[in-house]
């Protein structure tokens, strides 16, 4: 049975639970094709004395007996979607038993099997699919979990918590016992039975406690388990330096599974990760792979305490566990990465996907008040915009105080599942400030856009600025308020040095001379200067907004050569690429590459072995030049976009090649910060090369390929020649599955290439790698990285004139919402985009759209989607 009910859900309607559950103990039998899971339920009433009946949750399962303290009990209904039961006393003991079938479940929640393994993913609504239960994050219970299976298929066997007894039965099976002795929320629950390779580490805290490390992955997969690893001794104390948390078991537990919907799932205790979140090795991640495995090892730590030991209340609260944690992360991302390379990534992230979002029929606030199916929102919204929404509450308290209201936190709300609201008043509790108006940033969807007008007074020395902010209506949200918005700035003067005068304005400033945009206009001055100075604004991106402000070239230029603040160094050049786009989006290429020539020379002028240099060469995707405009024309962008690419390659002409040359790297592959930067360097000259010396780059590319010992490597060479109409293409991209055919990390990456080809050939190649007997639509991962990609990167080919692209990604769409819903409804979100593409594209997306909708039995997930863009 398959959710397809469009009930919505609101916020508004929360109410707290009529039962608690203070005790859970489980009893998995698992058997060939089946498991019978029982589930004893220590109920009382929140209030005692009241009548009303019990409802459990339930989906998919069928329920072959119920009793109630020791008696069969039958006052009580099945329905679609759980179970009533009547007539209960304030206290009892509720014991169910129910019949799943793990190997039948393709969406790949509750408990399901992952090739010979079994595992579970129950966040947000899965734990329904496994036992009847009250499936929300408020009610907190004690787990007890028996694991009962076959002792040669399933040797080891995992919950939360501590494994208090284990023993062989009759029949070659065994059984586990595990105690989770902290309170939690069933989406926290986990189970794991298979026959895995195991590292093992150790790990002392700070007040001694000794907490072992394992980590479980497919049998040859063990030696791809050390990065993670040494990544989550290196989580452990930095949440302990930087928040003064402790673990809390003795035990830490992290399965890889090669079958996942997502990233990773902080499950307490017992963490089950997307393989390609948790194995590394040289030649099946790439540096960026490798970045990946670190940062979601810390993010699932970090939950430990901000969604675990303090969980959500609802699930409208999301972005309270998210948002943080995600937050946490970056931080932890700035202190062991470079933290320049770190901030740009995170924002481009942002651009990329959270601007879209914001601008599009899905957008809807960090908090969002209604939903159908919750699992559409674990979005960037949630998660990325949430985390910035936190950077900003630091902003305006201080870092200080921040770390102070993060300490009341943790001390007021340890054990609780706790709202927004809670976590926004420990902080205010904790520095003293007032956030009253700042709240505004959880309920309001769209990005803001900031407006900068300057005037420069040479006669008396006055330079002042004009702000403005303005937020675009959103689906429900036709009037929107002025937010409290950061703007970090500082003036430089005409030869590159910091001006110091202070800004006078009637905006709030903090200690750190961040300026506070509350209102729709405002006005900032500095005065007494000897000339005039040059302006950054929003350093280190100070608000998730948009910015406007005309600059002249030469400003921008010398903001890329002098900005101490790494994120504003580069976003110059952004805004000089940005700007030149525009231009020639217009017609007025000439002026387009005036600009460009002077985002060349400022390029060409730095020292090639600053990080930077790498991110400046990597230039905007189409997608991220599309961001912001009203509308989109396509066929213009393309056009654009290209004469871009092209002119920045040839104005870096000379530099291209000697910066590849120079950029070897070490023998054997080493990930670490520099490494990476020469090899991302290398990568984006070729990249560039091929634009303007297409025998050059063919060339160099065939060397790397053969020569490489990593996959970042490899996959520079063949993404150089992605685009090219040349045969070695085809015989490059044939080499590297003929030797890697059987890793399917590294094949990801091999399709993920393709899907985004300008010469893959449309519809045709890419159904053929459709139909390959290795794109298996049971692997997330691979659905991803063929239609995903496809999907979200291929904007020429997803935007073909004649609508084949929008066909294409129906079927796939179609064949997928069968299976996997979730899934499906990730893959959807590109043909949503109706609003702003314009002309017959627009009609075509549309019919695509339609007949998604017209599907019977489509599943809510992607209903929800669809009906929001139609
Ligand atoms: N809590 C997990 C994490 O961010 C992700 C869970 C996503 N769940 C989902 N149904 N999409 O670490
Ligand atoms: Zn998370």
């Amino acid at each position: 049975m398959r959710n397809t009910s469009t009930q919505v859900k609101y916020l508004r309607d929360y109410q707290a639970p009529l039962f608690l559950v203070d005790q859970t103990q489980l009893h998995f039998d698992i058997r060939d094709g089946e498991t019978l899971v029982t589930a004893t339920l220590e109920l009382a009433r929140s209030t005692p004395g009241t009548q009303e009946a019990l409802t459990l949750d339930g989906d998919d399962l069928t329920l072959l007996s119920l009793v109630v303290d020791g008696q069969p009990w039958t006052d009580y209904e099945v329905g679609e979607g759980g179970l009533v039961v009547n007539g209960l006393p304030d206290r009892c003991q509720l014991t169910t038993q129910v019949r799943i079938h793990p190997e039948q479940n393709t969406a790949l929640e509750g408990l399901y099997a992952c090739g010979p393994y079994l595992v579970t993913q129950c966040e947000a609504t899965g734990f329904r699919r496994i036992t009847y239960f009250p499936d929300r994050p408020d009610v907190l219970s004690r787990y007890r979990v028996t694991i009962e299976a076959d002792a040669s298929r399933y040797p080891t066997l995992l919950s939360n918590g501590n494994c208090i007894e284990s023993r062989s039965l009759d029949g070659g099976r065994h059984e586990a016992v595990w105690e989770d002795p902290h309170p939690k929320p069933c989406y926290l629950f986990a189970l794991v039975a298979g026959a895995f390779e195991q590292l093992t580490g150790e790990y002392t805290t700070t007040s001694g406690r000794q907490v072992s490390l394992e980590l479980y992955a497919d049998q040859g997969q063990g030696q791809r388990l050390g990065f993670a690893l040494e990544s989550l001794i290196e989580s452990m104390r930095w949440d302990e330096i930087h928040y003064g948390r402790e673990y809390d078991l003795d035990r830490y537990l992290i399965v890889a599974a090669g079958a996942f919907n997502m990233g990773a799932m902080e499950n307490k205790g017992l963490n089950i990760f997307n393989t390609s979140c948790l194995l590394a090795d040289p030649d099946t991640a790439t540096d960026a792979g490798y970045r990946v495995v670190r940062d979601v090892i810390a993010h699932e730590y970090f939950h430990n305490w901000t969604g675990n030991r303090i969980t959500c209340r609802d699930w409208f609260q999301l972005s309270l566990k998210e948002g943080l944690t995600v937050f946490r992360e970056q931080q932890f991302s700035e202190t062991v990465n470079d933290p320049a390379v770190a901030r740009v990534e995170q924002v481009r992230g942002l651009r990329a996907f959270q601007f879209p979002e914001d601008a599009g029929p899905m957008a809807h606030p960090v908090r969002p008040e209604s939903y159908v199916e919750m699992n559409n929102f674990y979005t960037a919204t949630v998660y990325e915009k949430g985390s910035e929404v936190i950077r900003m509450m630091r902003t305006l308290v201080g870092e200080a105080g921040f770390r102070r209201g993060m300490d009341v936190y943790f001390d007021r709300h340890d054990g609780q599942a706790v709202t927004i609201e809670d976590f926004v008043a420990a902080i205010e509790a904790g520095s003293g400030a007032d956030l009253s108006a700042f709240r505004i940033w959880y309920a309001q969807a769209g990005t803001p856009l900031v407006q900068v007008r300057d005037q420069w007074d040479a006669s008396t020395g006055t330079y002042r600025l004009t702000l403005n902010q303005q937020l675009a209506a959103t689906r429900g949200q036709p009037d929107k308020k002025p937010a409290p918005i950061p703007l970090s700035v500082a003036l430089f003067d005409q030869s590159g040095g910091r001006v110091s005068s202070p800004a006078q304005s009637e905006l709030r400033q903090t200690d750190d001379g961040v300026i506070v945009l509350d209102r729709p206009n405002a006005q900032v001055q500095w005065t007494g200067l000897a000339e005039r100075p040059v302006l950054s604004v929003l350093r280190g991106f100070s608000a998730p907004v948009r910015l406007h402000f005309e600059q002249p070239d030469a400003d921008l230029a010398l903001l890329m050569r002098a900005e101490d603040d790494a994120f504003a160094r580069w976003e110059a050049g952004q805004r000089l690429i940005h700007a030149a786009f525009a231009d020639v989006l217009k017609g007025d290429d000439a002026r387009g590459k005036a600009r460009l020539s002077a985002f060349c020379q400022a390029v060409a002028a730095t020292d090639p072995e600053a990080p930077i240099v790498g991110e400046w060469l990597d230039i905007p995707s189409t997608i991220e030049f599309t961001d912001g405009l009203e509308r989109v024309d396509v066929d213009a962008v393309l056009v654009a976009d290209n004469v871009v690419r092209r002119t920045v390659a040839e104005g870096l002409r000379e530099q291209l090649e000697a910066w590849y040359l120079a950029a070897e790297t070490e023998r054997p592959y080493r990930f670490d910060a520099q490494q990476a930067h020469r090899r991302r360097r290398r990568a984006a000259c070729l990249q560039l090369m091929a634009q303007v010396d297409a025998d050059k780059a063919v060339a160099l590319a065939s060397d790397l390929l053969a020569t490489a010992d990593n996959l970042t490597d490899r996959m520079a060479a063949l993404a150089a020649v992605n685009d090219l109409d040349r045969p070695e293409r085809a015989q490059l991209f044939q080499a590297f599955a003929d030797r890697w055919a059987d890793e399917a990390l590294a094949m990801d990456k091999w399709f993920q290439l393709q899907a985004v080809s300008a010469v893959q050939g449309l519809p045709a190649g890419i159904a053929e790698l459709a139909q390959r007997p290795d794109y298996d639509r049971g692997v997330p991962n691979r659905v991803r990285a063929l239609f995903g990609a496809f999907g979200q990167r291929h904007f020429a080919g997803l935007h073909r004139g004649n609508g084949e692209g929008y066909r294409l990604l129906a079927d796939e769409v179609l064949t997928m919402d069968a299976l996997n819903p979730q899934v499906a409804s990730r893959l959807v979100r590109p043909l949503t985009q109706l609003t702003r593409i314009e002309g017959e594209r627009a009609r075509l997306m549309r019919t695509e759209l339609e007949r998604i909708a017209a599907k019977q039995d489509l599943s809510a997930d992607v209903r929800e989607i669809v009906s929001a863009a139609l």
